[in-house]
């Protein structure tokens, strides 16, 4: 059972003109005794009276946390900690709870008052939980000085709670990692996923293969992009267009120990066999063609690569404690291991059967070696497709499929999916931010995110440690833009790692969010500041026949939108947005963002349909190819696609479009229309044309007209175009076939088939 969250407020003898202060004062971190902690704390009583901390912290201690006393140091109003283990002595004590407390073992309690603070756990993470609640707190206050008396008793849902970092395609130097690490335990997360090698770079110096970082670390060109496009060639180090970096042994074992003091774990990914062109790259031995520049895999077939990589984790075991391992295991591309001769050999003398099972034999391998050293292997959760080894955490990031296989097989599982957790996607309108990957994952959509997903079965769903956000950097090359990609996403993850489902409520974390803004100022973090945009959904009211639209912004105050229906755009005097519209008829909806009367946000311009098609039947002549969005409704639902093809409206087609509606009777059409988006680095583009065709019979069709594509295919930006055929003369019929090429044969989307 789990402490039900209480907040009471007991307010003080102020007087009336202070109560009105507090009482008018935004919830922006300038109220007194802000107790806005992220993740939410589990329970919270306030109290009367407020605690002043002196520069120099007096701190009594049990033995066992007098080095979690230290990190006190860290509390922005407290310059030194005065330790003593004598009882009585000094205004805060941290000590280990007794049975007398009636604390759970995986929680703590904070007990503050004005004569002192009193923080109690049964062991280490959590007393350093503890810790960093008071520290947060100092941050949250106007006056760091100055806390207000409470009751606090906090335990987190998961045990796992993970940001990664690719410091592959990017070096990223130690003194941003220790910056990071510095956030992570501020907001309770207890492990760092280091990735640190990949076809962009190795970066931990191994001793017994030196290249690896004389070498493989460096490359042709600083940033990802040029060098991804431009060759993908590895440079010596200290040659003058060498740009990369790696760690010492040392230093990565100072890392663990600054991380581990923080209460973070750090696991290392060593990537195999697959994104490892740098390591063929200099030791081409390693791979099926012995040349180099050939392939990114190792060769499993050959007994040196197992000598490699176990020499290589030797090494890696001496420096990083962490119980687990992450060998990495995901998009292998298997083709050269069907062509090797040392491959398909090894494949006779095993009895396997596949590619997938020749990888699955290469992490068996890993995973006994591992097992042989007191470790667990983690991999991605390709590492299921060829049969998982017996000792292997999954991290599932292709969705959650591979996570709700593997617990409900009994593995432990760590969720990742693309689709709630990878920060390197964009976090507003594409059009509106530096280049991403793509992706579209705005903070609430982190913050609604589950990790235990309904498909797990109710005896396997402890296998689900917890969940963790990736951070990829092909796109991001500098720290400060690693800082916009995970802030404030990292605070939404805390609060799905920590907060019982229940317990959650995105206003209030709204809310909270506000005087986090202000601590990640003041931690000079540069972070991505809640967006001036304008979104909306569309979606038609089958019920009702209207569209229901709503609008929403990032800032906390909707009704700073205005919005017209007229076409004009919307001035201080428009309507303000107070909730959902309900349009009866076809109309084009125009909003921005305004503040202190001045519109601060780009304008917002969309048209709802209320069209002939709505709800009639669709013919497919050529099948949707992955993207289902909604199958044979997606194209007369009424409901427009938003800012990403993810969004379950867009429908993906790889071949030309052609598609036959039944509007059930003989009508008159003037005007046939359709939707199409172009984001040409993930391949999706305009068609070559739309073509438009009319029977009465549903045999015979004539063409009626068609619509040329005017969007040019190279254009970098997510661009959305409305291809629309209008019709001088109005023609009767009864089905519309809709045709659209596909001449760059990349991805085709459209949402909706628009008849009037
Ligand atoms: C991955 O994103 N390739 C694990």
């Amino acid at each position: 059972m789990r402490i039900n969250l209480t907040y009471t407020m007991c307010l003080r003898p102020y007087s009336l003109a202070v109560l009105f202060i507090i009482a008018f004062l935004p919830f922006n971190g300038k109220s007194q005794n802000n107790f806005a902690i992220i993740p939410k704390l589990t329970s919270l009583q306030v109290q009367e009276g407020v605690y002043r901390f002196s520069a120099d912290a007096q701190v009594q201690v049990s033995p066992e946390f007098k080095e979690v006393a230290g990190l006190l140091t860290e509390h922005p109003a407290i310059r030194k900690v005065t330790i003593s283990h004598t009882p009585g002595i000094g205004k805060i004590a941290i000590i280990k709870a007794t049975s007398k407390d009636n604390l759970r073992k995986t929680a703590y309690s904070v007990s503050i008052r004005s004569n002192g603070i009193t923080l109690k756990a049964w062991g280490r993470e959590q007393a350093l939980s503890a810790v960093y609640t008071l520290i947060q707190l100092g941050y949250l206050q106007n006056d760091p000085a100055q806390i207000g008396a409470a009751d606090i008793t906090d335990e987190p849902r998961f045990s796992y709670r993970g940001l990664h970092l690719d410091v592959s395609r990017h070096f990223m130097p130690l003194t941003f990692i220790r910056k990071y690490i510095d956030l992570m335990a501020l907001y309770k997360f207890n492990t760092l996923h280091w990735h640190i090698t990949d076809g962009a770079g190795w970066r931990l110096a191994i001793k017994k293969y030196p290249e690896l970082t004389q070498k493989a670390a460096w490359r042709t060109h600083i940033t990802w992009k040029d060098w991804w496009n431009n060759g993908r060639q590895y440079v010596d180090r200290g040659s003058p267009n060498a740009s990369g970096g790696f760690y010492t042994q040392d230093e990565a074992r100072e890392l663990v120990t600054y991380a581990a003091r923080r209460g973070i774990n750090i696991i290392p990914e060593i990537e195999m066999p697959g994104h490892s062109e740098e390591v063929i790259a200099i030791y081409p031995y390693l791979s099926c063609t012995g040349k180099p520049y050939t392939q990114s895999e190792f060769c499993i077939g050959n007994p040196e690569t197992f000598v490699f990589l176990k020499n290589v984790l030797d090494e890696v075991l001496a420096i990083f404690p962490s119980p687990y391992i992450h060998i990495g295991g995901d998009e292998a591309d298997k083709k050269h291991w069907k062509d090797c001769p040392k491959d398909q050999a090894l494949m006779q003398r095993e009895g396997l059967n596949s590619v997938e099972e020749l990888q699955s034999y290469a992490i068996r391998q890993m995973d006994l070696y591992l097992q042989s050293k007191g470790r667990k292997l983690i991999g991605w959760d390709e590492i299921l497709e060829g049969g998982l080894t017996a000792g292997a955490t999954v991290m599932s990031w292709r969705g959650e499929e591979g996570g709700i296989k593997s617990a409900n097989a009994g593995h432990d599982v760590i969720m990742t999916p693309g689709s709630h957790l990878y920060f390197d996607a964009y976090q507003t309108d594409p059009r509106t931010q530096p280049e991403a990957i793509g992706g579209y994952l705005p903070l609430e959509k982190v913050y609604g995110y589950d990790p235990v997903p309904e498909a797990i079965a109710a005896d396997k769903k402890h296998h689900i440690l917890g969940a963790q956000a990736n951070i990829w950097t092909e796109y991001i090359s500098t720290t400060e833009h690693v800082e916009y990609m995970v802030f404030p996403r990292a605070l939404a993850l805390s609060e799905v790692n920590w907060t019982l489902p229940e317990d959650k409520s995105w206003p209030d974390f709204q809310n909270r969010l506000q005087s986090h803004y202000k601590l990640l100022q003041d931690l000079h973090v540069n972070y991505y500041r809640p967006s001036y945009n304008v979104t909306y959904s569309a979606v038609y009211d089958t019920g009702l026949r209207k569209n229901r639209v709503t609008l929403s912004t990032e800032q906390l105050n909707s009704q700073n939108i205005r919005y017209t229906l007229d076409g004009t755009p919307p001035q201080l005097t428009s309507a303000p947005y107070t909730g959902p519209l309900l349009l009866s008829k076809s109309t084009r909806v125009s909003a921005r963002y305004f503040q202190d009367s001045i519109p601060i946000g780009p304008l917002l311009t969309f048209d709802t349909d209320i069209h002939k098609a709505i709800g009639k039947p669709v013919i497919y002549n050529s099948p949707w190819d992955g993207y289902a969005a909604q199958k044979e409704n997606t194209m007369t639902n009424g409901i427009q696609g938003g800012l990403t093809y993810h969004d379950g409206q867009w429908q993906g087609f790889t071949r030309p479009i052609d598609l036959i509606v039944d509007l059930q009777e003989i009508q008159s059409i003037h005007t046939v229309a359709m939707n199409f988006m172009q984001m040409i680095g993930p391949g999706v583009y305009m068609p070559g044309k739309l073509e438009v065709f009319i029977s009465e019979d549903g045999k015979n069709f004539k063409a009626i007209g068609n619509v040329p594509n005017d969007i040019p295919d190279q254009d970098p930006k997510l661009t959305f175009k409305r291809s629309q055929l209008n019709l001088d003369t109005p023609v009767q019929a009864r089905f519309i076939q809709v045709k659209a090429s596909n001449p760059k044969r990349g991805y085709l989307f459209t949402d909706e088939i628009i008849i009037y």
